[in-house]
């Protein structure tokens, strides 16, 4: 377990985990067929690519390796798992800026999916790559139990599904026209964004084979940092730049989004932000300092600048 004395010996090891995981995706969306394999349209397959391999920051696959790390897990299971729900994320940010939803022309700094290809290969190239999700997190490089496998399986559904992020994602349409409460809000983000990185903590605690009381206080973690990731997208939405985020910015306020920065203004929404750090910090003090990069995970979550 790497043991970090500086926020720069972070950002190293991230960067090196990042740079495995893109390599990784990369091998995983190669045009290449292994033998046996049914050929498949070059389009769908750039697409795929390119809703994929376009810089993202890796946050979820980076958590379940590091959640996994906590409870030395293999490196080679995490960094798989973790790549299929890095698929899965994506595919959800390709249908999010589709015209029907978010309709936005710039993501990680590039065309939208819709708008390099088409409207039906962006949708096409979602569900192919939500599909290939599952593939991956059921291959036996996950992890060699079919029971272990089928267990993260069934919970990534229920994290991607109708009681996850396709709930939370169907709430924030309609918070785009009502007036959700703050609690409304706080459970409609929990679903669209938290389900997810909530999965990436528990996952890596179930390759990690971890007891169940730690696997639980994973899990609260998860859901502790989830809530804070949504805050500062809100945030950022209102504070940054779309060249610094990658992303159009200032679009929940023009589309009339129900947020807590909606509700409650900048300054409230950061102090919930940081509540939630504490919190999140607290949850990982039994662990000491084995738990030193997910400590400084969290902060980077909320301290992040895109
Ligand atoms: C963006 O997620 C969508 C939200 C859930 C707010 P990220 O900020 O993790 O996006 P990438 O993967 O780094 O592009
Ligand atoms: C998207 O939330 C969450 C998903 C489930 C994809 P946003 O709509 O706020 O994400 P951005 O700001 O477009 O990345
Ligand atoms: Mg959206
Ligand atoms: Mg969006
Ligand atoms: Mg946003």
């Amino acid at each position: 377990m790497l043991s970090l004395s500086m926020p720069q010996d972070f950002q190293n090891h991230l960067s090196n985990i990042v740079s495995s995981i893109d390599a990784e995706l990369d091998r995983l969306l190669t045009a290449q067929l292994s033998a046996g394999e049914i050929e498949r349209p070059e389009n769908l397959v750039a697409a795929m690519r390119h809703g994929v391999l376009n810089g993202g920051k890796r946050l979820r696959p980076f958590l379940v390796i590091e959640v996994g790390a906590l409870f030395d897990a293999s490196l080679q299971e995490t960094l798989q798992t973790g790549c299929a729900l890095e698929c899965l994320h994506s595919y959800s940010l390709v249908h999010d800026d589709l015209p029907a939803m978010d309709d936005d022309d710039l993501r990680r700094g590039q065309p939208t999916v819709h708008k390099a290809f088409d409207e039906a290969t962006a949708i096409l190239a979602g569900d192919a790559l939500l599909t290939f999700a599952f593939d991956i997190l059921s291959s036996s490089k996950c992890h060699p139990s079919a029971e272990v496998r089928c267990e993260l399986v069934s919970l990534m559904s229920r994290a991607a599904g109708q009681g996850g992020m396709i709930g939370g994602q169907v709430q924030d349409i309609e918070a785009e026209t009502s007036t959700p409460s703050a609690d409304q809000i706080l459970s409609l983000q929990s679903m669209k964004t938290g389900a997810l990185i909530r999965f990436a903590c528990e996952a890596g605690a179930v390759v990690g084979n971890a007891p169940s009381k730690d696997r639980n206080r994973m899990v609260e973690f998860g859901k502790t940092i989830g809530l804070a990731f949504q805050l500062a997208d809100d945030l950022l939405d209102v504070t940054s730049s779309s060249a610094e985020m990658g992303k159009r910015v200032g679009k929940d306020a023009e589309q009339g989004k129900g947020t807590l920065v909606s509700l409650y203004g900048v300054e409230k929404t950061r102090v919930l932000m940081n509540d939630n750090l504490s919190h999140a910090e607290a949850l990982l003090q039994p662990f000491g300092s084995k738990a030193d990069i997910l400590r400084e995970t969290a902060r980077f979550v909320v301290e992040r600048s895109n």
